[in-house]
């Protein structure tokens, strides 16, 4: 939700915690603040403004800051409106301790009346605040209570999650951070630390960092750093190699994030595919899931957990685990299931779907399936992230980092990888060889068939244009494709503000239709499916209570044009593939209505790239 970056070296901090901000700028963007602590004066002086990091940046032109121990925050509000005394850095009622936090304080109110009972006061309506005087009422360096120790002491008073960063001006050279449910790591330099939420605010220093678990602190010196949990129990570090490049997080030619990542998924799709498919003997390679491959052959049903378009890319593998694996095959909320009280068979199998491993609400249903007694699987596409360091085995998407706040080319990577374990636990359960392979092949050809999509994009954005004034659509489909209509109108709404709904195309006289008057955009994916047939009798309904239907249809349809209002056209493969060739157009369409309306499409309103609170 919010991005956090800290340095400790001996370089001037400012512009390292600007860079490092509008490199994780995607995670937040309400406001954003600095704090730095002058070693040579002792003064700890903190900056901040509403909105964005150039906001920020305006405000330190003219009074910059100076030192090379710091902290910065962007911030996705939760406790308190968007105000500057809201946003991070927030310090102590003596102006000793500085924090900057990610996460949620849950029993903040109650911490707030104890400290206030003590004489604390609060300018800010935050939870952080609340932790910053916790910090500063039990740290005491005369006492043997250093800003570790009170760091220690003050989370093992806290429930929620964090993910922060401490400084104190009686301790100038020393910067602590901790973490629990929320995602930290530590780059490692020389003679410096550069500790962000991502990667992507380290990779330009270091390509190497510690990775730490819930309930770690760690704490930075310049000659050196100790990790211990809360409790002081010391820990061994895990180092791991950053697997980033800068141009993977930069816009090149794209005016945006989204487009740009729109235009990679042919690309990142074979990379995703790269060495994990043997056509010739019809077998998914699939390293991550080995370990507990009897396991998964033996499976007697599969559960699976996401939100978001994580969902809508798990839904397709409920229908991909049961067409293919003959696996029964679930698919829900991640939200839901956790307060549900399911109930978990031995030789079920929970498999979480998530762009960022971090998303709280699908980490949170892993550990109810796990305290349950299931196998657990993460298809996830940030290494190291949480997720998928809690689940038993998994698969990544290899799509590389997505920045823009609404996912794209993840959804692609979250179906092809859904595909493979599909036909992975298939060919070790019933399929032949042969058949695997036809499936594989087909497969393999679908970037290509990508490409094509892409190439309509002018056609796309002309189609989206004639539309962009209605503020109601519905995007219907059927089968695989329902999913994929509740994809397009996710992708609509969140960045063009439009209102969509998106739902199965036979849903829609259950009541909807009651919506369609004259002109209302109505886009159906109507592709040559097993139920094209079914389709083409609802856009003949749409079409006589005056509804606009645009088609997405397979190429050379010549029935559809007589039907629809618009057709974007997909190449024609098997009908469990297609989602990822239908999905293309809905992205563009939201790209170009988003661009259309003139809104911020990589960093909407309202939204955060990585959802880390319930
Ligand atoms: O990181 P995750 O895949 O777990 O995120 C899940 C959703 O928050 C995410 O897909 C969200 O719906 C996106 N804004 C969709 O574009």
């Amino acid at each position: 939700m919010c991005g956090i970056v800290a340095y400790i070296g001996n370089k001037p901090a400012q512009p390292l915690l600007i860079e490092g901000l509008k490199r994780l700028e995607y995670r937040g963007y309400d406001s954003a603040g600095i704090a730095i602590l002058d070693e040579t004066t002792g003064s700890l002086d903190v900056c901040k403004s509403v909105g964005r990091v150039a906001a920020l940046e305006d405000k330190l032109e003219e009074a910059p800051l100076t030192g090379s121990v710091g902290m910065g925050h962007t911030r996705w509000a939760t406790h308190g409106s968007v105000t500057d005394i809201n946003a991070h850095p927030h310090t102590d009622d003596t102006g000793t301790i500085c924090i900057i936090h990610n996460g949620i304080i849950e029993n903040y109110a109650s911490l707030r009346t104890l400290l206030e009972e003590k004489g604390h006061t609060f300018t800010s309506e935050t939870d952080t605040e609340v932790l910053a005087n916790l910090i500063a009422e039990l740290h005491d360096p005369d006492a043997d209570m250093d800003l570790e120790s009170a760091v220690q002491a003050a989370l093992r008073e806290v429930t929620g999650a964090y993910a922060i960063a401490v400084m104190s001006s009686h301790e100038p050279g020393v910067l602590v951070c901790a973490r629990k449910g929320s995602p930290l790591i530590v780059g490692v330099g020389s003679g410096e630390y550069i500790v962000a939420s991502d990667g992507s605010a380290i990779i330009a220093h270091t390509a190497q960092a510690i990775t730490l678990d819930d309930y770690s602190v760690i704490r930075l010196t310049r000659d050196g750093f100790r990790t211990a949990t809360i409790d002081n129990v010391a820990l061994t570090p895990k180092v791991m190699q950053l697997e980033l490049d800068l141009s993977q997080i930069e816009l090149g030619a794209y005016e945006h994030f989204m487009r740009k990542e729109i235009f990679e998924q042919p690309k990142v799709l074979r990379t995703c595919m790269k060495g994990r498919l043997d056509r010739h003997e019809g077998k998914i390679v699939l390293g991550g899931l080995m370990s507990f491959a009897k396991e998964l052959v033996k499976s007697k049903r599969v559960i699976l957990g996401a939100q978001g378009t994580a969902l809508h890319a798990a839904m397709i593998g409920e229908y991909l685990l049961e067409d293919l694996a003959k696996i029964p095959a679930e698919c829900e909320y991640a939200s839901e299931f956790r307060y549900r009280n399911p109930i978990i068979e031995e030789g079920t199998v929970f498999v979480s779907v998530s762009q960022s491993g971090e998303t709280i609400d699908t980490l949170s249903a892993l550990h109810e399936a796990k305290d349950r007694g299931a196998l657990t699987l993460g298809v996830v596409n940030v290494v190291g992230s949480t997720i998928s360091r809690e689940t038993d085995a998994g698969v990544y998407l290899r799509v590389g980092p997505e920045i823009g706040v609404a996912s794209t080319k993840a959804f692609i990577g979250q179906v092809c990888v859904l595909t493979m374990v599909s036909l992975f636990m298939a060919r070790r359960r019933l399929m032949s060889p042969e058949a695997s392979a036809r499936i594989i092949a087909e497969l393999e050809t679908v970037p290509d068939l990508m490409e094509q999509v892409l190439e309509q994009d002018e056609h796309i954005k002309e189609v989206t244009a004639k539309h962009i004034d209605r503020e109601n659509w519905l995007f219907l489909g059927r089968g695989y494709n329902y999913p994929t209509a509740l994809e397009g109108a996710l992708k609509l709404k969140e960045i063009s503000y439009i209102h969509a709904e998106g739902m199965p195309a036979a849903e829609m006289k259950h009541g909807p239709i009651a919506l369609i008057d004259e002109g209302m955009p109505v886009v159906f994916i109507a592709n040559k499916g097993p139920q094209y047939d079914k389709v083409l009798s609802n856009i003949s309904e749409v079409k006589s209570r005056g509804g606009h239907v645009i088609a997405v249809a397979t190429e050379g349809d010549t029935e559809i044009r007589s039907l629809a209002d618009d057709v974007l056209e997909v190449p024609e493969v098997s009908d469990m593939l297609s989602p990822m060739l239908t999905v293309v157009p809905l992205q563009l369409m939201a790209y170009h209505a988003a661009v259309l309306r003139g809104h911020d499409v990589d960093k909407p309103r309202n939204l955060a790239k990585s959802v880390t609170v319930e």
